[in-house]
């Protein structure tokens, strides 16, 4: 086959000069790391998903930290979480030396199985688990009823890994809105929108909220730049928890608001060409995502695929110039976690079939109708050899 000259890559951050301008207005502005810039991106990022308040973080393996610390997560503690996601959802449980204890995903959504969820609470000593941390796939929704009520009648806390899914509604509820007791969103440079590298958090319980913000910058009592500007400011601050250096600098908010002044425009074409490639693609022998409930919203970060032919379609994209990907390899089959825990690769069968048949195609506001033509002709084309 003729190598195409072209290269669409698997994904691209959408930076324009207002994004620029801001970071150099930043720069001239004298204050670089957290400070006003940052404190307006909470508030307006806050407004976007109907929450009263949001930290700002470095990442959202950063957030999801914080989160379990805040609910004082022991050794040998456990949280559940979907084995079909990246692997900052388990590691932050592993920095405790507690055990992410990975459940099956349901096939067609992709997300956490209730049923699997169901059965592992109902079978299991229930003594040790601390949390769920259910992962929006792809920028969709989990049902997050079902998890609520199982958190409620075991008493578990909830940690919403929305790292794909801004903005996405559950049954026309932000995500970020429900009453799960953390959400924690990512801004790396793939995502919907990006700082760069960045996060920000939504605390339900004011308690974790004003711990959270000590946490996050060294266990200070006092916001550092504060402490700078502030014409009662003086030198002193405690420090009365052990915290971390898990802030935003200015210089990424600066970034995010101006992204997030776009969130509607990008969710705009992710969701368009989202429902092209369902269109181009209803009568190819694939399965296109799937989604089970009618008001919700998709992030569309992601756009996933399975096929039976997988690997001989991701050599075919590939030599056509298409940047793929898949999301994800389940964490089971990762060294670390096969080496601690000795899963067999059918524990998970959901997944692993799941994985067997993925592909991540490329979807991002900076694709042009004929890349996004030129993705489903070839796609047309590698499924009819
Ligand atoms: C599901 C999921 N959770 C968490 C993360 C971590 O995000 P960050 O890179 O902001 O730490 C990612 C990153 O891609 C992810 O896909």
């Amino acid at each position: 086959m003729k190598k195409d000259s072209k290269f669409i890559p698997f994904a691209l951050p959408d930076i324009g000069d207002e994004e620029i301008q801001a970071v150099v207005k930043s720069m001239k502005s004298g204050w670089l790391t957290t400070g006003p810039v940052t404190k307006k991106f909470e508030a307006e990022f806050a407004k976007f998903i109907s929450v009263d308040e949001c930290l700002a973080v470095s990442s959202a393996t950063a957030g999801l930290h914080l989160a379990l610390q805040a609910i004082n997560l022991q050794k040998n503690d456990t949280v559940l979480i979907p084995v079909n996601t990246f692997v900052a959802t388990a590691e932050v449980v592993r920095y405790f030396d507690a055990h992410p204890v990975f459940i099956d995903i349901d096939f067609d959504t992709m997300n956490i199985s209730i049923d699997y969820l169901t059965a592992y609470l109902e079978n299991n000593d229930t003594s040790n688990i601390k949390a769920i941390i259910p992962v929006h796939i792809a920028g969709q929704a989990c049902d997050m009823d079902e998890i609520l009520k199982l958190a409620k009648k075991y008493n578990l806390f909830v940690i919403e890994d929305a790292a794909h899914a801004f903005p996405c509604k559950y049954k026309n509820q932000m995500i970020g809105s429900l009453q799960s007791d953390f959400t924690v969103y990512s801004f790396y440079a793939t995502k919907t929108i990006t700082t760069g590298e960045g996060g920000m958090l939504v605390a339900r319980n004011k308690k974790h909220l004003s711990l959270i913000k000590k946490l996050r910058l060294h266990g200070i009592s006092r916001e550092i730049w504060d402490r700078y500007t502030s014409n009662k400011a003086h030198w002193h601050y405690d420090v009365d928890v052990l915290g971390y250096k898990y802030n935003l600098s200015d210089l990424c908010s600066s970034i995010g608001r101006e992204q997030l002044k776009k969130a509607n425009h990008f969710f705009n074409k992710r969701n368009s060409i989202a429902q092209k490639y369902n269109q181009a693609f209803k009568h190819l022998d694939i399965i296109l995502p799937q989604q089970k409930r009618e008001d919700d919203q998709h992030a569309w970060h992601l756009y996933l695929i399975r096929t039976k032919n997988r690997d001989q379609i991701l050599k075919f994209l590939k030599e056509k110039g298409i940047g793929t990907s898949l999301h994800f390899i389940p964490l089971h089959l990762m060294t670390y976690y096969q080496e601690l825990y000795h899963h067999k690769e059918d524990d998970f069968t959901i997944a692993m079939k799941s994985f067997s048949q993925l592909i991540s195609l490329p979807i991002y506001t900076k694709m042009s109708d004929e890349n996004i033509d030129y993705v489903i002709s070839s796609l047309i084309e590698a499924c009819s050899l």
